[in-house]
């Protein structure tokens, strides 16, 4: 059954936001995937399809596009889906040894779902937290940092009683309906154009001859 069918405001208001032109139909993919991935936790063989059609592309170039981006996923997932940083720093600060903890504590392997439905894993690329390492993210929540053996133990626990933790950084969530980057926590993230007085002029550009 067709996912997009019954929602055609959807689908327009998506398109709006880019050029009418191939390229802009393609541009819409992005958000396209994310309303399914929302929806269903992630994006079938025949949700590609559906979008490729909608975007005027490939079943092949949508997986492609999926591909380069953990976030987008072609596999159910666990209510909680935990990603661990595997790069460079994450690795050196022991998220390899948490990794392979984590595996076996939850008796899941990638691609798997915990027989309760609860828990699936992915080991992703660089969080952008390198500091904090080794950094572990649940669903597309905030970070949990300097994540020992016993902290990821008492969030298992606590994820077990459907009670997570708050996270120790909330990432910053896209750009909102009125055009601005938020942290979850509701602080604006940098600037925004239209916050920005006149340029000055350049001293002698007045104009006058
Ligand atoms: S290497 Fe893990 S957050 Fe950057």
């Amino acid at each position: 059954m067709s996912y997009f069918a019954d929602k055609h405001p959807l689908v327009a208001d998506i398109f709006s936001r880019y050029p009418d032109s191939p390229q802009g139909r393609r541009s819409a993919l992005m958000p396209l995937l994310r309303e399914v991935q929302d929806a269903e936790g992630f994006v079938s063989e025949a949700r590609m399809a559906e979008i490729a059609a909608l975007c005027g592309t490939t079943a092949t170039e949508v997986r492609s596009v999926m591909s380069f981006y953990s976030t987008y996923h072609t596999l159910p997932t666990g209510r909680y889906h935990l990603q661990v940083c595997s790069t460079l720093m994450c690795s050196l600060a022991g998220s390899d040894e948490l990794w392979d903890h984590l595996v076996s504590h939850l008796d899941v392997q990638p691609g798997d779902v915990s027989a309760d439905g609860r828990f699936s894993v992915q080991k992703v690329e660089c969080l952008g937290s390198c500091g904090t390492a080794p950094v572990v993210q649940i669903n597309d929540e905030g970070y949990y940092e300097n994540v020992t053996r016993s902290k990821c133990d008492r969030l298992i626990a606590a994820l077990r009683q459907d009670a997570p933790p708050p996270p120790d950084n909330p990432v910053p969530v896209t750009v909102r309906e009125d055009g601005r980057q938020m942290m979850a926590t509701g602080e604006r993230v940098g600037a925004s154009i239209h916050d920005r007085g006149p340029l000055p002029m350049p001293a002698g550009a007045g104009g006058e001859a």
